[in-house]
């Protein structure tokens, strides 16, 4: 199940609040300009689909935000425990960071845990199979997939090349929650 919980940026171990219901998150990172979405597929897609496929289920509502925010590309990430990288791709997003251009992601399937820290707060999502989140250029986040991860993402772009992690040099990510649900699952 999809959740938020917010606290303060000095204090790791205290859940200022925690919404469980879509429509309350949504309202939540809308304060903070951060969309956050239901999605259906318009089509099944079953075991082997292709990225193209993928593509297609969602088509309207891609296109939808590729008009509204100006996005000029899109693909599909996935992710499974077995990949001999996951260690260095968990790492790559861990710490502190902001992009140059939004971060637009939707969960087809499996889930990731993104932390906002805006305005004194750290905003803690949880997402999971048909959310979209996007996270406004230049906003301060970090991303964990979990010690066993397991997704698969459409991504959306302004510019796929530019799409670059620009570390802010903070340790505030090493202080909040990390993404253990792969953990609990492996076991
Ligand atoms: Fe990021």
């Amino acid at each position: 199940m999809s959740r938020i919980r917010i606290f303060n940026e000095t204090d790791a171990s205290t859940v200022l609040s925690e919404v469980h219901q879509h429509a309350g998150i949504a309202a939540e990172l809308a304060r903070i300009g951060v969309r956050f979405e239901r999605w259906q597929a318009g089509a099944a897609l079953t075991p082997g689909a292709t990225q193209e496929d993928v593509i297609a289920a969602y088509r309207s509502d891609i296109e939808r935000l590729m008009v509204e925010n100006g996005y000029k590309a899109v693909d599909v990430i996935s992710l499974t425990p077995d990949h001999p990288q996951k260690d260095a791709l968990r790492q790559k997003f861990l710490n502190e960071h902001t992009h140059s251009e939004d971060e637009v992601r939707f969960f087809v399937a499996g889930s990731g845990l993104f932390s906002l820290h805006v305005d004194g707060k750290v905003i803690e999502v949880l997402c999971e199979a048909g959310d979209l989140i996007s996270v406004p250029a230049n906003t301060t986040h970090w991303f964990d997939m979990g010690p066993e991860p397991h997704f698969i993402a459409i991504r959306l772009f302004t510019n796929v090349e530019g799409w670059v992690a620009n570390f802010t040099g903070s340790a505030i990510a090493q202080g909040f929650p990390r993404y253990e649900r792969g953990q609990a699952l492996a076991a």
